[in-house]
């Protein structure tokens, strides 16, 4: 294998939301890292030792990597000074829900020129997801036409997506369940493998095979995992209609069973974010693509959609009208991302139905007054919407809510409602709010309309 001892230097391509805490990651364990973006400002921030992107614990690691790492917009220069590129830019969704590769091709395309005034070995490293048949296909076409070399001897290919959640990037970087990596030759693979090795605080698995293998596995593994979120929520659903049920006990019945496990096994809303809805949309089209049909993940994803509107019909019953509070509207705890975010969804909804709407988010709130233009009112304080509201649901689980006081639920008209979607209130929030848990029967017959009117 190639000892990773020899090798100091590494470049990355796109300095987003997964680039800028890989160099991070990559310095911070004694590489001599550059940083590439087009955008200067990003170039600019990193150089400075000031974090790209708002993410949990990369400042901290840039900072105490400083003399490492370097940035610039010259792809050229970066890979005169690293042995190894890794490429992460982004690979848009198109309407029929692939991935586009356009702009992984314009960065390989350059990488592969760079490469004709370089002498010795290189190595691209491919960590955007691309759709199966991309790297072996035309990335690796580019490769050898605008560097002139033969993939696999001159130059190596690998394709390694990262299987991180934005919130968590660094610790999922530095402590991976499992590698994928798909390699067109033996010595490509050896030497990614080498960087893990030193990177790694754990022995994570380390799967190598070809591209298309590591193509569909990367695919194949989110949707498995949204699969058991809708399964949870489908059970959930059930469970709201039968009286006495409590998918909280069945779910973790079911986990038990080794052949399933119990994580992502519980009830709550869906999944959104930047990557688990497209993903599961570029998988549906792939199948198609090859003439067949990925039935699990479109029932996956139409199980998802549907999430949001079991819970308004869930405050239609109990509130017909009034002011609801939501609070957290990024997808996820932890980052200020609200694309395809479920508690966006549910605010926007809610007030389209008529309702007064009012929402809070730690740190997605600046974001969410120009996307809910006006809709929805951003309060400044979690406290302060729990207090105005009618009703309050929470919809992403920031665990600053559990800290809110318990005074501001207090109703002289009788107890609140709260649908917690996350059962993340201590329990003597019980004894204040009318504390209501998807999954879990209840009765919202005629009596509690009247009852909350
Ligand atoms: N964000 C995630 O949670 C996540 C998780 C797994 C996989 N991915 C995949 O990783 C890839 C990158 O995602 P991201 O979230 O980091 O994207 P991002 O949009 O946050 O960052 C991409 C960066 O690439 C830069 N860029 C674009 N074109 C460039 C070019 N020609 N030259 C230099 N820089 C260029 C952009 O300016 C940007 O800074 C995508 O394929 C995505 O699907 C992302």
């Amino acid at each position: 294998m190639e000892g990773y001892r020899e090798l100091t230097q590494i470049s990355v391509v796109g300095l987003g939301k997964l680039g800028a805490p890989l160099v991070a990651v990559l310095a911070s364990k004694g590489f001599e890292v550059v940083g590439v973006d087009r955008v200067p400002l990003r170039v600019s921030a990193l150089r400075a030792g000031r974090a790209p992107v708002m993410e949990p614990g990369l400042q901290d690691l840039l900072t105490r990597s400083l003399g490492r790492i370097d940035a610039t917009t010259e792809i050229k220069s970066a890979i005169a000074t690293s042995e190894v590129t890794f490429v992460v830019v982004p690979t848009p969704s198109g309407s029929d829900g692939t991935f586009s590769t356009a702009c992984v091709i314009s960065v390989v395309r350059e990488i592969g020129s760079a490469l004709r005034s370089k002498v010795g070995y290189h190595l691209v490293v491919i960590a955007s997801t691309v759709m199966p048949g991309s790297t072996g296909g035309p990335i690796c076409q580019v490769l050898e036409t605008s560097s002139g070399r033969h993939v696999g001897s001159d130059v190596g290919l690998c394709y390694n997506p990262g299987f991180i959640a934005l919130g968590s990037v660094i610790n999922d970087m530095l402590r991976p369940e499992f590698v994928l990596v798909g390699e067109s030759d033996a010595r490509a693979g050896n030497l990614l493998v080498s960087v893990y090795e030193r990177i790694c605080d754990n022995s994570p698995h380390i799967q190598r095979m070809n591209f298309v293998n590591a193509e569909i596995a990367k695919m194949s593994v989110n949707a498995f995992v949204t699969g058991k979120i809708s399964f949870s929520n489908m059970v959930s659903d059930i469970c709201d209609r039968l009286p006495g049920a409590d998918a909280n006990t069945v779910l973790k019945a079911v986990g038990c069973d080794a052949r399933i496990g119990d994580k992502y096994l519980s009830p709550a809303l869906g999944y959104g974010g930047p990557c688990f809805p497209r993903d599961n949309a570029a998988f549906a089209s792939m199948a198609r693509r090859v003439g067949t049909q990925a039935d699990f993940v479109e029932a996956t994803d139409a199980i998802n959609k549907r999430q949001p509107a079991r819970v308004i019909s869930l405050v239609r019953k109990l509130l017909p009208r009034g002011t609801v509070g939501v609070l957290g509207l990024s997808y996820k705890p932890a980052t200020t991302v609200i694309e395809e975010s479920q508690g966006l969804a549910i605010a926007s909804q809610l007030a389209a139905a008529g309702y007064r709407v009012i929402a809070y988010d730690p740190q997605a709130s600046d974001t969410d007054k120009s996307v809910l233009r006006g809709k929805v009112e951003i309060m400044a304080q979690a406290a302060a919407c729990a207090e105005m509201a009618d009703l309050l649901i929470i919809a992403t689980p920031w665990p600053a809510f559990k800290h809110i006081p318990l005074e501001v639920f207090r109703r002289s008209n009788g107890p609140m409602f709260v649908i917690d979607c996350w059962r993340m209130l201590p329990a003597n929030f019980a004894d204040v709010v009318d504390l209501i848990y998807l999954g879990k029967y209840r009765h919202t017959g005629p009596k509690l309309r009247q009852r909350s009117a």
